[in-house]
């Protein structure tokens, strides 16, 4: 079995054990855009959803869903999110990193998502990671608010 320093926190594939801790981290990160837990239970079943786990000692912090679609080469990160008290530590930017390696291995040449105009933090986190801004989706957001199309090429 691999090493691995207990202080540390690291990235793992989520289990169905992991449910109860994502729907608390998802109520806790988004007030109103929430996912429910119906739809977080799918999404981490899917044949076509990778979902990733940050975790620090005894507790998961972090979780990344990215969607895949069959014969397609981009991939699409749906949901990102940190605990508040785990943030600025470099976890969001761990688990974008090992989502586009495993986009990458699966045959990806391209990632996308969507975020709000108002996420300074998210906006700020895909920048940093080579993400541009690639259109302008007016009105995109329930309550009318402007999203933007990020995207990235994998090679
Ligand atoms: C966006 C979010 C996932 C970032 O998580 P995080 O673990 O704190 O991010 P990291 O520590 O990995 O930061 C990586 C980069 O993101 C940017 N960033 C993160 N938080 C930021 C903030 N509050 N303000 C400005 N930039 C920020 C920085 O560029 C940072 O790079 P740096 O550390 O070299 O400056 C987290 O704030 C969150 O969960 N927010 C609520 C849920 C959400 O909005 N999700 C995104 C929906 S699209």
């Amino acid at each position: 079995m691999p090493h691995h320093d207990p202080d540390l926190p690291f990235i793992r594939p989520v289990e169905p054990a992991d449910l109860d801790a994502i729907v608390a981290l998802e109520q806790r990160c988004f007030d109103r855009d929430a996912q429910t837990r119906r739809s977080l239970r799918y999404l981490l079943t899917r044949a076509n959803a990778i979902t990733l786990a940050a975790e620090q000692p005894g507790r998961l912090v972090g979780y990344l869903t990215l969607l895949l679609r069959r014969g397609a080469r981009t991939a699409r990160v749906y949901s990102i999110a940190v605990d508040a008290a785990a943030r600025g530590q470099g976890l969001a930017a761990g688990l974008l990193a090992a989502a586009e390696d495993r986009a990458t291995r699966l045959g990806c040449n391209r990632m996308v998502c969507e975020v709000r105009e108002s996420n300074r933090a998210s906006l700020a986190l895909f920048a940093g990671h080579g993400y541009q801004r690639k259109r302008d989706l007016p009105a995109y957001y329930p309550g009318g608010e402007d999203g933007v199309r990020l995207e990235k090429r994998l090679d």
